[in-house]
């Protein structure tokens, strides 16, 4: 191992790239909207409870207040369709997709899909999730080693994700598939200056080329999987047996992404934040170890346990979902904004979980302040809308429950075999590309603890 290792005496601030002056110019706001979106968001939006500006003839609205995000997520969900920005990025990979899709086919096909998805179909995941985690990390072996947090549990994420989808058949061929919607969301995640201008979906990205081959190559794969007979196997895929070829396509694409990039990235930056503070990582390693997997709440009862609070927290720090985006469809106020029809708007789990309005100390890793009562967990705590890590309302993400559970059996697995540390050297940067990355990667030090433990 080159790289020396660092046990900190007290928790670190974790990092974040500061928010736009408020007299920058447009230069230096287009300049940081190339480079990092996340160091776009202006100052005023961690103060505000709406920002508005025009980007050419675009008007664009962040909604920050938790209660103003309420009504547009949830109470007046019907007045926003999903946003062409969305179009943009992922359009050629998803289609028409749950994430993309509204009305009655959208919500048929919610319907059909949510039983796979609810506590009790995902607690029987358990022992598969575990084991893929075990494969992993037998492949790691004693020795002390820098690894990328960032890249390391993708695969075995994606795999997972690819069984639930397609089941055996499409978990077989989850290298090839990982590999084509790595591709895509490499390039599409660059932003560009058509993506920092907000144009139309039709308006060509730098690289699209490349991109329409990757998701063709992975579409095509999908088709393979999709267009073999098969028996009945509990997968997504069963259910949507007698559907058009190409929309099970566009919904085995769905899940692929939605699944497995933002889980993924959760258990990553959850463990640099546990790096940072060996505390709170002894405290959650002692809770894992007397527990079984299927038995955890998860949602608000969850709160009630130390490494409930830490996941919330650290989705909280570091949401992998970094923005939701609404087009309105009528002229209305919200809060101190007027909202033309067309306007698009802007809800950032990013800045809103950083609001100054809202939270204490909004940049420190500190998983106490979900404390909750156990026998009243619904009784203290922020705005519901105010921790918005999976969305809310109609929307909200399907496969929370499940992202929970893949979450917490990493953990549990990692930290039974190794002591995470963070390293000296390296230099952290979270970075907005499609979801939550890190710019040069999260490396971490695994060093091994004793078997008997
Ligand atoms: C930590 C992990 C995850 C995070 C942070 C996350 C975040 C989100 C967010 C914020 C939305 C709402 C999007 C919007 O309103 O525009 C969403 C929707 C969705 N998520 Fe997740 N997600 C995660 C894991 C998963 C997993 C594991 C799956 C499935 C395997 C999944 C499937 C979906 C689907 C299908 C939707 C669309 C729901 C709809 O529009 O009806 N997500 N997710």
């Amino acid at each position: 191992m080159t790289a020396p290792c660092r046990l900190p005496d007290a928790p670190i601030m974790p990092p974040r790239p500061a928010a736009l002056p408020a007299d920058a110019s447009p230069l230096a706001a287009l300049s940081r909207a190339l480079d990092n979106p996340l160091a776009a968001a202006p100052e005023a939006a961690f103060q505000e409870a709406t920002v508005s500006f025009r980007v050419l003839v675009r008007r664009v609205h962040y909604v920050l207040a938790p209660n103003l995000i309420e009504q547009v997520l949830r109470n007046r969900a019907g007045h926003y369709g999903k946003s062409r920005l969305q179009e943009r990025l992922l359009g050629p990979l998803i289609g028409n997709g749950l994430l993309a899709s509204e009305g009655e086919g959208w919500r048929k096909r919610r319907l059909l899909l949510a039983p796979l998805f609810r506590p009790a179909a995902v607690a029987e995941r358990t022992a598969e999730i575990t084991a893929v985690f075990h494969d992993l990390l037998d492949g790691w072996g004693r020795e002390a080693a820098v690894r990328d947090a960032d890249k390391v549990f993708r695969p075995a994420v994606f795999r997972l994700i690819a069984r639930l989808a397609g089941g055996e058949a499409m978990a077989t061929r989850s290298a090839e598939l990982y590999e084509a919607l790595e591709t895509y969301l490499e390039i599409m995640g660059k932003p560009d200056l058509g993506d920092a201008l907000m144009l139309p979906p039709w308006v060509p990205k730098r690289g699209m080329l490349r991109a329409r081959r990757a998701v063709g190559r992975l579409r095509a794969l999908i088709r393979d999987v999709v267009e073999t007979p098969r028996a009945a196997d509990g997968s997504v895929l069963s259910l949507l047996r007698g559907e058009e070829t190409s929309s099970v396509i566009d919904e085995m694409a769905t899940l692929l992404f939605a699944g497995h990039e933002a889980t993924a990235s959760a258990i990553a930056w959850t463990l640099y934040l546990l790096s940072l503070d060996q505390a709170a990582q002894a405290r959650v390693r002692a809770e894992l170890n007397s527990y079984d997997p299927a038995a955890f709440p998860s949602g608000a009862p969850a709160l009630a346990t130390w490494t409930g609070r830490v996941i919330t927290e650290s989705l909280r720090l570091y949401p992998p979902s970094l923005v939701m985006a609404r087009d309105s469809r009528l002229d209305h106020t919200l809060g101190d904004a007027h909202i033309a029809k067309g306007d698009t708007l802007l809800i950032s789990p990013w800045v809103t979980h950083r609001h100054l309005a809202v939270w204490q100390e909004p940049d420190r890793f500190r998983p106490a302040r979900f404390w909750r009562n156990p026998l009243h967990p619904e009784e203290i705590g922020p705005h519901r809308f105010a921790h918005i890590p999976f969305g809310g309302g109609p929307h909200v993400c399907l496969g929370a429950v499940l992202a929970d559970l893949i979450i917490r059996i990493a953990l549990r697995e990692v930290l039974r075999r190794y002591r995470v540390e963070s390293v000296a050297s390296a230099v952290i940067s979270p970075v907005a590309r499609i979801t939550l990355r890190a710019d040069s990667g999260l490396p971490l030090c695994f060093r091994a603890r004793p078997r008997s433990v």
